[in-house]
């Protein structure tokens, strides 16, 4: 194991009818909040009302910033920021997906500064201060609700980047599988390959001796594909909708990547400079690229990839080599994600090869790529034209 401190100082609130604690976590705060949502969907299922008349009944003065969208945008985060300065917002309360949460973390930070947020992005600034936010969470995807992570697109420069840092901690988040009843199939499915996604970033590193991570890592993605596989046909399922929430948010928190020295994320930087070129939902990015990412890189360390196969993927490795294993779990994976629904090729988003350099640039800006495999511009190419 490498060496590592583990900091997660978001309380986690979990389970049915947890709103009802929301009262209790809003008084150690000032009055004046801003609820942060999206394009509509806490309206439509009942969550927007239920806020509002807890907010109400406490007589908060309330402001709104919606309209966030998904693959949040650097403007929409400069308004909210205004508007936290022109009310002198105490607490900010972000409903809604990774998309809100992401995007009220970039708002709390920017409240306190004059300069350009996108610096804190590009981490040409560090936040020195943040209003306190909290989250309600509507769909299982990110682990953003228990992470300081935050990823912003700057829709003029057709960039996006992950940023981070203390201050991007919620001090709560309320996580309750009934709002994420309402999720429609394909939400459903990309938060699943985003769960998953997260735990394969933090399996494969260059740490050695992590049993314990190994494990862990392992079960989670047997019970979130076990749950996951029900639950797309059997989307009212409450328990199922359970698992898979806190999968999410086990899949990011931190716990599962102590020790490993921050995993690889290579996929991750490559699919953000997609969807920062052709705005298409992250999951489905990453459902396109991951087993092609992994057919690549399997040479780094085949018996790795053999056992994720086996304890995972149900592999029979008997008379096999390591690499026909790892080649076995990675047409289990491809099949996995295709039978829940998940996209398989860039085509299906209408992307051609036409701009293929461009995304490797952006994806390699800050040189090479992932820390277990550091892919070099040519390769991250490679990879996107496999995923054609
Ligand atoms: O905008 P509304 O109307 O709310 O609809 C949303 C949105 O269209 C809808 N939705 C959310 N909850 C719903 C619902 N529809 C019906 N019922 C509900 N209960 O789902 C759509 C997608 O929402 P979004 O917030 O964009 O999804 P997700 O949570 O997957 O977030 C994606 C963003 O997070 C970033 C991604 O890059 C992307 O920008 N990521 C953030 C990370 C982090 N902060 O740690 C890590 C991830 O790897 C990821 O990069
Ligand atoms: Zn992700």
């Amino acid at each position: 194991m490498k060496e590592f401190t583990f900091y997660n100082p978001t309380k986690l609130i979990f389970g049915k009818d947890s709103i009802k604690k929301l009262t209790k976590e809003l008084s150690a705060y000032g009055n004046r909040i801003l609820v942060v949502y999206g394009g509509g969907s806490i309206k439509k299922n009942g969550l927007y009302d239920e806020v509002m008349q807890i907010l109400n009944k406490e007589n908060k003065e309330v402001f709104e910033l919606s309209g966030i969208e998904p693959n949040p945008r650097l403007s929409t985060a400069k308004r909210g920021a205004e508007l936290c300065k022109e009310h002198n917002i105490d607490f900010i309360l972000a409903v809604g997906g990774g998309s809100v949460i992401d995007c009220t973390k970039l708002i709390a930070s920017a409240a306190k500064y004059d300069g350009d947020p996108w610096d804190f992005v590009i981490r040409k600034a560090t936040p020195k201060e943040a209003v306190p936010f909290g989250t309600i969470l509507t769909i299982a995807a990110t682990g953003s609700e228990m992470n300081a992570g935050s990823v912003i697109t700057n829709e003029e420069t057709e960039e996006k980047y992950g940023w981070g840092g203390p201050l991007n901690f919620p001090k709560f988040s309320i996580l309750d599988p009934t709002y994420t009843l309402s999720l429609p199939k394909d939400q459903t499915v990309y938060g699943i390959v985003d769960m998953m996604s997260h735990i394969f970033e933090q399996y494969f590193h260059r740490a050695t001796n992590t049993p314990l991570q190994d494990e862990l890592c392992e079960g989670a993605l047997r019970a979130i594909m076990v749950a996951g596989e029900q639950l797309v046909n059997d989307l009212q399922n409450y328990e199922l909708r359970e698992t898979i929430l806190l999968g999410g948010t086990w899949g990011l928190n931190g716990f599962l990547g102590m020790g490993n020295n921050g995993g690889d994320w290579g996929t991750h930087d490559i699919e953000h400079a997609i969807s920062a070129v052709y705005d298409i939902p992250h999951a489905g990015g990453l459902a396109i690229l991951f087993p092609h990412w992994m057919r690549y890189t399997l040479k780094l360390n085949p018996a790795r990839y053999a056992r994720l196969a086996i304890k995972v993927f149900g592999v029979n490795p008997e008379g096999k080599t390591d690499d026909a294993v790892a080649n076995e779990g990675i047409d289990k994976l491809r099949a996995y994600w295709t039978a829940i629904g998940a996209p398989e090729r860039l085509a299906d988003y209408g992307i051609d090869d036409s701009k293929i350099d461009l995304m490797a640039k952006k994806a390699a800006v800050n040189g090479p790529l992932g820390g277990f495999a550091q892919l070099s511009e040519e390769e991250v190419k490679s990879i996107l034209e496999a995923s054609l």
